[in-house]
């Protein structure tokens, strides 16, 4: 872990901070005067200044994930919000050709990592001064989308955590909340177009934006700034919320 700079405000950690919605959380956190602990792969990272501290870690390392979760307490002091971000998209196949190897791959870094994290977190939170869980869900969370069942089912397992760990959190200081997102521009949504039509993935993506009663795709910092809403003061008394960011797709 590289030390950062001291620097006031509270701490959080976030998964996936390196890229696209996780990204945009970050900075958006930073912007609002945040210290931020970025989770991501070994040698991912994005120049965000002394207020993010990088930390190298593949978050299906349970083992891993709970050290380096110790770490940044030890080294920012209490962590006041979780972000479980890191996501992917898994194989775009059918069920019938879902390799098991593929499908634990998936639930370990989708829904195992925010399992790990949410149990240390709690604990850790409950000794501290409470704060706040946000787990980036999906609408693939809340109904099933074709081709990636995999991450259907990591989703709705995630929203089935969000609200199971919202019973319990209050008693800690906590609060437990998911976004859902519909699609969003990042790598994640070119890589599901290309896996599902290879021959037209702008066409796979003109396609779906004609289903969103908004006509386009979100942005990364629109979910970022729900997930800032439901780490602040203004969300305190919002605890098990699936909340949908989609333009009205699932409306
Ligand atoms: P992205 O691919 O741009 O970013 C994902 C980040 O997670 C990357 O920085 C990647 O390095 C990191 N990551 C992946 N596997 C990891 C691992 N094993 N250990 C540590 N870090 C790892 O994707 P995007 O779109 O920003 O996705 C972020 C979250 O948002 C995911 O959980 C995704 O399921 C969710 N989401 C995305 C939507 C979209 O349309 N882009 C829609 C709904 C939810």
């Amino acid at each position: 872990m590289t030390t950062a700079e001291p620097a006031g405000g509270p701490a959080a950690v976030v998964t996936g901070a390196a890229s696209g919605i996780g990204q945009a959380i970050t900075i958006s956190l930073v912007d609002a005067g945040w210290r931020v602990v970025g989770f991501d792969l070994p040698g991912r990272s994005f120049d965000a200044g002394a207020s993010v501290d990088w930390v190298g870690v593949d978050v299906s390392d349970a083992d891993a994930l709970e050290r380096r979760f110790a770490d940044a307490v030890a080294t920012h002091g209490p962590i006041s919000l979780l972000c479980n971000n890191a996501g992917i998209e898994g194989p775009t196949v059918p069920i019938v050709e879902l390799a098991l190897a593929d499908f634990d791959c998936v639930m370990a870094i989708n829904l195992r990592a925010a399992f790990v994290l949410t149990r240390a977190a709690l604990a850790h939170m409950g000794a501290n001064s409470g704060g706040a869980i946000v787990n980036v869900a999906s609408i693939g969370g809340l109904r099933a989308s074709d081709g990636v069942p995999a991450y259907v089912v990591s989703k709705h397992a995630l929203v089935g955590l969000t609200r199971a760990a919202a019973r319990e959190a209050p008693r800690a200081g906590v609060r437990v909340n998911a976004v859902c997102p519909g699609p969003i521009d990042t790598s994640m949504m070119a890589t599901i177009e290309a896996g599902l039509d290879p021959a037209d993935p702008s066409g796979n993506r003109r396609n779906r934006e004609g289903r969103i009663p908004m006509r386009r795709y979100g942005r990364a910092d629109e979910v970022a700034a729900t997930v800032l809403w439901l780490a602040s003061d203004a969300a305190s008394f919002v605890n098990g919320a699936c909340i949908v960011i989609d333009g009205g797709s699932t409306a």
